[in-house]
């Protein structure tokens, strides 16, 4: 048995989970706590809300709250949305929390003792309207790297981190106004000094994965500089020196130690030791943006320290959105507490993994979401339980029956099955989670087959040997089923061993013996059931009506405005669009041609009443598909009263300006 410290990056306390975060970090991080925990290994499986730093000062600015008031807020629905989604951490803390203070004080501290944080003189930007130094994302301007848009301390575009002076155009973030740059000073970390160390961290670790590997030894070619370690705000844990009054620890530089504090707290409450985890393996799962702060930042903290390096980094891939990157400011996002309140979370961890291989961005989108539910969890593996154990009870009086003189196939079959639960387990001990969930696919696929051709309906009277033989071997898989899809759903998985009788086998190696002759299994019930087309549209709806466009206050440029089209049209037909109470399907005529256009006035206009009426349509939108439905273009309406604007007195094809 040996000892694991998992953790998940530490979600920023700005906003609750949407399905991004579950597919990058905490499912993966998950699948691996609880395929430990059932080989017997001793799992201390951690994480905490990240509390500090500009985003959320920056939220709390807005909202005129305090920064800890905005902080508790999201720290409770992450909660919420992680224990909604069954992630079995241990221990969730915050980085708020006292103890979390001390730690990262302390951890400082030896840092400063040993001279590997030093003072020194700086130029920073200061907002003189303002009279506060700027700090990472309370200026906004132009990566001086790539030339993308980028927030004070991180370009997005080409994943540097940026140095405020790095920032060409800056602007401030409250006041728009351009900031000056000031004399100051701040504490830095020698990153520099460890340079080999990194080196040899990053080429001499086997376990890393190769996304992990390759943007690390990628940043270390352009050699590591010094890292500037404090910030001038109100908003983050005090410098603990006497001479560095108003100065907080920059966020980066203590969000880590809640992996340790979060331990050390689970430590106080179960009597045990985190630190014997931590030295035996340590993995933690991150999002692939955070790479160099896991990869390089921290680990030479941690040698600076004098503490044992992490073992493993698994960097999850990003999540889009029907073929579009997320965007929480555009709402063009699925909230987690949305899901759950519509499906069961065990089918969103099934498609987040079947669908996400390491080393890609994957995409999720609601047809096929529905797609791999109806055709692949209910038509594979609800079919084949399903059955099976009516089969059981049908013929068998809901016992195992023998197994006696197995055929060819029977002993095929058997074969497949004895060597599923290794196969599984192997390629989930290494990360290659979607790929395990294939193999258990597989199985249930032959599974099926198996099935069919033994013809058990046919042989319980024909060759009753052979039937029993059938639905003995089939409700091992059932057993192997509830065992290796554990880790990946968790709930179904229980109820398939409810059917079964077999609560008490939570350990992997159950998966492989099977249950004898005579064993009663309980009355079938249906497990996974079809989504209907319905209910996918609705969600479809939802996504596309919540849709705003940037926040109103973000200003946009003459040319990005003059990118929209509008023309004056004419609707030409009108028609409800079924099961929708909203949708209508209108055909516009705008001059040269004319277009469909799905649009959300049902509740305000009848068709009649649209017949021939102008309006104004935006017409070089992306296409759309809202139930079922091609859309084209947008009419101009209000949001509230959902009234069309009536340009009466306009030409039908006439180009606004
Ligand atoms: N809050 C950070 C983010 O979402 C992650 C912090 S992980 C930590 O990018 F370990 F450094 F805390
Ligand atoms: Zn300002």
């Amino acid at each position: 048995m040996s000892k694991i410290f998992i953790s998940c990056a530490l979600p920023y306390a700005n906003g609750p989970c949407h399905l991004g975060h579950l597919r990058s970090t905490y499912l993966p991080a998950d699948i691996y706590a609880r395929y430990n925990r059932m080989v017997g290994n001793d799992v201390l499986f951690v994480c905490a809300t990240d509390e500090h730093g500009t985003p959320i000062a920056v939220k709390a600015d807005k909202e005129n709250k305090k920064p800890i008031e905005v902080a508790k807020r999201y720290h409770d629905m992450i909660v919420r949305d992680v224990e909604s989604c069954n992630i079995s951490l241990d221990n969730f803390t915050r980085t708020t929390d006292e103890a979390h203070y001390k730690i990262a004080q302390d951890f400082f501290l030896e840092l400063y003792d040993k001279e590997l944080i030093y003072k020194k003189d700086i130029r920073q930007l200061y907002c003189e309207n303002c009279s506060k130094f700027l700090p990472d994302r309370y200026v906004e301007g132009t990566c001086s790297f790539c030339g993308a848009d980028a927030r004070g301390d991180h370009c997005e575009s080409c994943g540097r981190h940026l140095e405020p002076t790095e920032l060409d155009d800056p602007k401030c973030l409250t006041c728009a106004s351009t900031p000056v740059i000031k004399d100051t000073y701040q504490y830095f970390f020698a990153l520099s000094n460890f340079q080999k160390d990194i080196e040899n961290y990053i080429s001499n670790n086997d376990n890393l994965p190769p996304n992990v590997k390759n943007y690390a030894s990628n940043w270390l070619k352009d050699g590591l500089e010094d890292w500037v370690l404090t910030r001038d705000m109100d908003w983050g844990i005090p410098v603990p020196l006497d001479e560095a009054k108003g100065k907080v620890i920059y966020v980066w530089g203590e969000a880590f130690l809640g992996y340790i504090s979060s331990a050390s707290q689970w430590s106080k409450k179960s009597n045990k030791k985190w630190e014997e985890y931590w030295d035996e393996d340590v993995i933690h799962f991150i999002g692939k943006d955070i790479i160099y702060h896991h990869a390089i930042f921290w680990p030479a903290l941690l040698k600076g320290y004098g503490c044992k390096l992490p073992d493993n980094i698994y960097a999850g891939e990003f999540l889009s959105l029907e073929g579009e990157k997320m965007s929480t400011s555009k709402n063009w996002v699925v909230w987690i507490s949305d899901f759950v309140k519509s499906f069961d979370s065990d089918l969103l961890r099934y498609y987040l993994t079947i669908n996400a291989p390491l080393n890609k961005d994957t995409d999720f989108s609601w047809d096929d979401f529905q797609r791999r539910n109806n055709d692949e969890l209910a038509d594979v593996i609800g079919n084949f339980l399903h059955r099976t154990f009516t089969f059981t009870h049908k013929y068998f009086n809901g016992e195992i029956p023998d197994y006696i003189n197995p055929s060819r196939e029977d002993k095929y079959f058997e074969d497949a099955l004895n060597k599923t639960p290794s196969l599984v387990g192997d390629l989930i001990k290494d990360l290659k989670f979607r790929e395990a969930l294939i193999e258990i696919f597989k199985i249930a696929k032959i599974g099926n087959k198996y099935f069919n051709d033994q013809e058990p309906w046919k042989a319980v009277k024909e060759n009753p040997e052979q039937a029993a033989n059938t639905i003995y071997l089939s409700n091992q898989l059932s057993k192997i089923l509830a065992i290796c899809l554990k880790p990946y759903l968790p709930k179904k998985a229980d109820e398939i061993a409810s059917i079964l009788n077999l609560e008490n086998s939570n350990e992997w190696k159950d998966a492989s013996v099977f249950m004898p002759t005579g064993h009663s299994i309980s009355k079938a019930k249906p497990l996974f059931k079809k989504i209907e087309d319905d209910v996918i549209e609705k969600e479809k709806e939802n996504l596309y009506e919540n849709l705003v466009s940037d926040n109103m206050s973000d200003l946009i440029t003459i040319d990005e405005f003059a990118k929209v089209d509008i023309r004056i049209g004419q609707i030409k037909e009108a028609e409800k669009i079924e099961k929708s109470n909203k949708l209508l399907k209108l055909q516009v005529d705008i001059g040269e041609k004319t277009i469909q256009v799905v649009a959300g006035l049902a509740q305000n206009y009848s068709t009649d009443e649209l017949l021939n009426q102008k309006v104004a349509v935006v017409v070089n939108l992306q296409p759309a598909k809202l139930f079922g439905t091609d859309s084209e273009g947008m009419l101009l309406a209000t949001e509230e009263s959902v009234a069309l604007l009536h340009p009466d007195e306009c030409n039908v094809g006439e180009k606004l300006m």
